[in-house]
């Protein structure tokens, strides 16, 4: 059971490896521990975020969301992903951009619609009857292809399969046979085969097999026990926008062809069929809803049009939580000529539960600096800590954070495993930040127009 690989995943991966040390809210009986599922300071933030944990499970933010204000670099995108993992491991968790709603290939709304949908899991629960045992004997028949008889092709195969309490042979067709070859399945393997779609899952060697290694990547796996032929339960999470996927490829023929992968409108019918077979699926105790969070960043950059998608999103019973961040003060709700806080509508406002997050202070960015040194397998002398501290303070933790990796390659090219204060001195000077890239091109553009 193979949940769909997208190629959002591998974005999502860059976009949240930064924040790989955050395991949770860090709270205890609804109080924040200085230092707690790899979050340090911002007392008041998470436990703010520890009661919108609560209204989430308790049902009680149905309609409403959260917005995260503050500075750059205040751990606004660190507590979104806590509040995620705070929900529970499977809990899904997109983040999107303000910006990133235009697209020239795609409407706004349909980007926005697309990452709701991905914020919302559906755990299925199925039975599906399957075959296992290992593999005690193999025979596999080979004929000649029809269009090209010099060619040989699998046609069949015989195959022995044993558990603890029984053997038996089975004929299998050729669909099955090209799969047992894709796998590379031997005798002595423990496998499964799905009696509906032939899919064949390599679960490992037997510890009755006869050919051993003392050192092999393939994991040694008990005989199975019970029948061979047994009913299993599947669980696995996909997301609503998964689903839509699937539906609009099966569509028809011409989707097939002109379907672009992920970039592509999804038609209503498709997401209306999708919603209806979901909902019965969870009337018959088939799945489960899990909404997860939806994490929108530089929300300014959204426009009236997206705001007023968004609010109306908000009322839909299979919303995600959505939690905004912005780091404006007042500025113009892009679209009209409205100053508002944040340059967010004020019916949207009224929706939200504002949290604030402040500006660290320095011992709390070194505590930041060490968790993510750690993380990243980086080892600091204390110069180096101190430094970068300052470093972190002075222009910004992000900052400071995007050093590490890059001054333990130049610790690694004099031959030392431990970065120090000069390592750190030298990715400075090779490494400007933001408001330095950005102050000098601004120079350079001026001394152009003289
Ligand atoms: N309180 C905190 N404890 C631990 N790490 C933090 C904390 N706040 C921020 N970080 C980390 O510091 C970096 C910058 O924070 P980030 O969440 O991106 O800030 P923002 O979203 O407000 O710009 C990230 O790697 C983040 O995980
Ligand atoms: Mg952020």
């Amino acid at each position: 059971m193979s949940s769909p690989t997208l190629s959002t995943e591998r974005e999502k991966f860059v976009r949240i490896s930064i924040h790989s040390h955050i395991k949770g809210l860090g709270l205890k009986d609804g109080r924040a521990l200085p230092k707690g599922g790899g979050l340090v300071g911002q007392v008041k933030a998470r436990e703010a975020a520890g009661i919108v944990v609560k209204l989430i499970k308790e049902g009680k933010m149905a309609g409403r969301g959260v917005l995260l204000a503050g500075p750059p670099g205040t751990g606004k995108t660190a507590l979104a992903i806590a509040i995620a993992k705070e929900l529970g491991e499977d809990t899904p968790f997109v983040a999107l951009s303000g910006s990133e709603i235009y697209s020239a290939e795609v409407k706004k709304t349909e980007v926005l619609m697309q990452a709701l949908r991905k914020a919302i899991g559906v755990r299925i629960h199925e039975f599906r009857k399957i075959y296992e045992g290992m593999v005690t004997k193999m025979e596999i028949r080979f004929g000649k292809h029809p269009y090209n008889p010099y060619q040989q092709i699998p046609i069949g195969a015989t195959i022995t399969l044993k558990t603890k309490v029984e053997e038996r042979t089975f004929q299998v067709d050729e669909g099955i046979t090209a799969e047992l070859l894709a796998k590379g399945v031997n005798e002595g393997d423990v496998i499964w085969i799905d009696s509906e779609t032939g899919k064949v899952t390599k679960v490992g060697k037997s510890e009755e097999s006869p050919s051993k290694y003392d050192i092999s990547s393939v994991k040694v796996v008990p005989i199975p026990s019970g029948s061979i032929i047994k009913e299993r339960e599947f669980i696995y999470t996909v997301s609503l926008h998964d689903l839509d996927l699937m539906n609009a490829r099966s569509g028809s023929l011409l989707s097939l062809l002109f379907g672009g992968g992920e970039e592509r409108e999804i038609p209503p019918e498709v997401r209306k069929r999708v919603d209806e077979t979901v909902r019965e699926w969870v009337d018959n105790g088939k799945a489960e809803i899990l909404p997860g969070v939806l994490f929108i960043d530089d929300v300014h950059m959204l426009d009236i049009e997206a705001y007023s998608f968004l609010s109306r999103a908000m009322e839909s019973d299979l919303a995600p939580i959505i939690i905004l961040a912005s780091n404006r003060g007042f500025t113009r709700i892009r679209g009209t000529d409205i100053i508002s806080p944040h340059g967010i509508p004020l019916d949207l406002l009224d929706r939200l539960l504002i949290i604030e997050t402040k500006p660290y202070t320095k011992d709390e960015i070194k505590e930041i600096l060490k968790i993510r040194a750690e993380e990243e397998g980086v080892e600091l002398e204390e110069g180096a800590l101190e430094l970068l501290t300052t470093i972190g303070s002075e222009r910004s933790l992000r900052y400071a954070t995007q050093l590490l990796a890059p001054a333990k390659v130049i610790a690694q090219g004099r031959g030392s495993k431990v970065v120090t204060k000069e390592d750190v001195e030298k990715v400075k000077g090779l490494f400007t930040d933001v408001r330095e890239s950005a102050r000098y091109l601004k120079e350079y553009e001026e001394s152009f127009l003289k």
